[in-house]
């Protein structure tokens, strides 16, 4: 069989010769129940018999892998794919750099990668159950569509882990395997394992930033395990981040689409005021000043995923040759670190400071940076739409030190621009950053769901183009 066609004549579709590892394949044959079942109770709450028009991966060749189809979700062809092998393939960071990369797993490394895997593969099914309302006020077919797309192929990217858990950590990994399905996003005794996959996703403004924020750590997390010594870990990560790309597209272009749709409502009733929350509100769009406080919240949550500033895991995983930097085979120095700096925000009797810290220490904090660089380049799109309209605002990232639970600005409380308050003037001004209770209501309120074909709610504007090149007012999906 060639590595880039996929078997899927079997229970499993996959490109990783399961058909000749009969232990794994009937580890993987037995997690499969619960995995449905955790689909059915946890998966898209009421859409199940539904025929969604879904892209299905068939291949890994990068120049035609999809297939669209009308799909049952239930009935979805979650697979076990992994990007081809490179030949002489070596390590390309750390200590270990230049060794032939590992095609099993490094007995030394083997809690450290197992960890990494459990982490990653966590935030997969979580961000389904996050989302698992959302179908029932989609603003159209379309972003339905979009919506469940997303959904079912998190959980392919909980199969690829859980692939990696069985095949290559033994009796633990099938244990790990197992939790994956037992945690539940939110829940007071078991959540799942990081902050921001225990959040809510109430409405699709929510779902949009997420999209766009939270899955862009996932990108970045995808793209520093890319790298990975541990072979069969990189060449997972390569595959899911052609996936990625598509969830991080409804991100960016579905906070477009309201932007969009605000700005053209306000010119056209000749609102010129972005602040005149009130009388934008009343033409049943969502006003600037709230879609800027929903980016705080979701930028300041995703910006807790990586963890703490300076990090010793973060050293030993790169030392190891585990966990590299975003893009590092695209950068030109010696791959170690062992002596180098790197300048890391930090606070200081109550001010920000810019200090050297060692390069291998300061591993999060270069991830964080490259991710602000990569989420600015969208808003910065999202405010030439503004411009265009002629409206004076503009969309701004939140300060590093903005709204955190983790890491060196967890201790304080600063604004948006990055002014510390005190608990008090904290307590009192939240609001103006933050969305507060009354935001939630009006946006609540606007959450009606609109399943004509070709129609979109009046908070969000149509598309550019369909998926697939479909037309305006194609069935993307057909309700049951
Ligand atoms: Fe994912
Ligand atoms: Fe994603």
């Amino acid at each position: 069989m060639h590595i880039q066609q996929v078997d899927y004549d079997g229970l499993i579709p996959n490109n990783v010769g399961l058909n000749n590892d009969a232990r794994v394949k009937r580890a993987l044959e037995k997690w499969h129940p619960g995995y449905i079942n955790w689909w059915q109770d946890m998966g898209p709450d009421g859409f199940q018999q539904s025929l969604v028009y879904l892209r299905t991966a068939v291949s890994v060749d990068p120049k035609g892998w999809a297939k669209f189809d009308y799909v049952r979700m239930p009935d979805y062809r979650w697979g076990i794919l992994l990007a081809p092998q490179v030949e002489g393939r070596t390590v390309p960071f750390g200590s270990h750099k230049g060794a032939p990369a590992w095609q099993e797993v490094p007995g030394e490394y083997r809690a450290m990668l197992r960890r990494l895997i459990v982490i990653q593969g966590d935030t997969e099914p979580a961000s389904v159950e996050q989302q698992r309302h959302l179908g029932k006020t989609a603003p159209s077919l379309y972003d339905m569509r979009n919506l469940f797309q997303v959904n079912v192929e998190e959980g392919r990217h909980l199969w690829a882990m859980v692939y990696l858990l069985h095949k290559y950590f033994g009796t633990e990994g099938r244990d790990e395997a197992d939790a994956l399905l037992e945690r539940r996003s939110g829940d007071a005794d078991t959540p799942r394992m990081l902050g921001a996959f225990n959040e809510k996703t109430p409405d699709w403004l929510s779902f949009f930033m997420f999209t766009y924020f939270t899955d862009r750590d996932g990108k970045m997390q995808l793209e520093a395990q890319a790298q990975s010594g541990f072979d069969p870990l990189s060449r997972t990560c390569r595959f899911m981040l052609t996936e990625e790309a598509h969830h991080m597209f409804v991100g960016e272009t579905g906070v477009t689409r309201v932007i969009q749709r605000t700005c053209d409502a306000m010119k056209d009733a000749g609102i010129e005021d972005p602040n005149d929350i009130a009388a934008v509100r009343r033409l049943g769009v969502i006003d600037l000043p709230t879609i800027q406080k929903k980016l705080n919240l979701h930028c300041s949550l995703s910006l807790d995923l990586f963890g703490n500033e300076i990090s010793t895991n973060a050293a030993n995983s790169f030392h190891a040759g585990i966990k590299g930097r975003f893009r590092e085979d695209r950068l030109k120095d010696d791959h170690q670190l062992e002596s180098a700096t790197y300048p890391v925000l930090r606070l200081k009797d109550g001010r920000f400071v810019t200090e050297d810290a060692p390069a291998l220490s300061a591993l999060n904090m270069r991830l964080r940076d490259d991710y602000l660089t990569d989420c600015g380049l969208g808003v910065g799109r999202w405010n030439k739409v503004i411009e265009a309209s002629g409206i004076a605002f503009q969309m701004k990232l939140p300060h590093q030190a903005f709204h955190r639970q983790i890491g060196e600005f967890s201790s304080i409380h600063a604004d948006p621009q990055g002014n510390v308050l005190s608990d008090d003037a904290w307590e009192k001004r939240k609001g103006e950053f933050l969305p507060s209770d009354g935001d939630k209501d009006f946006i609540e309120g606007l959450m009606q769901p609109e399943i004509r074909p070709g129609k979109f709610a009046s908070w969000i504007a149509p598309p550019k183009v369909g998926i697939d090149n479909k037309p305006g007012d194609f069935e993307y999906v057909k309700l049951a």
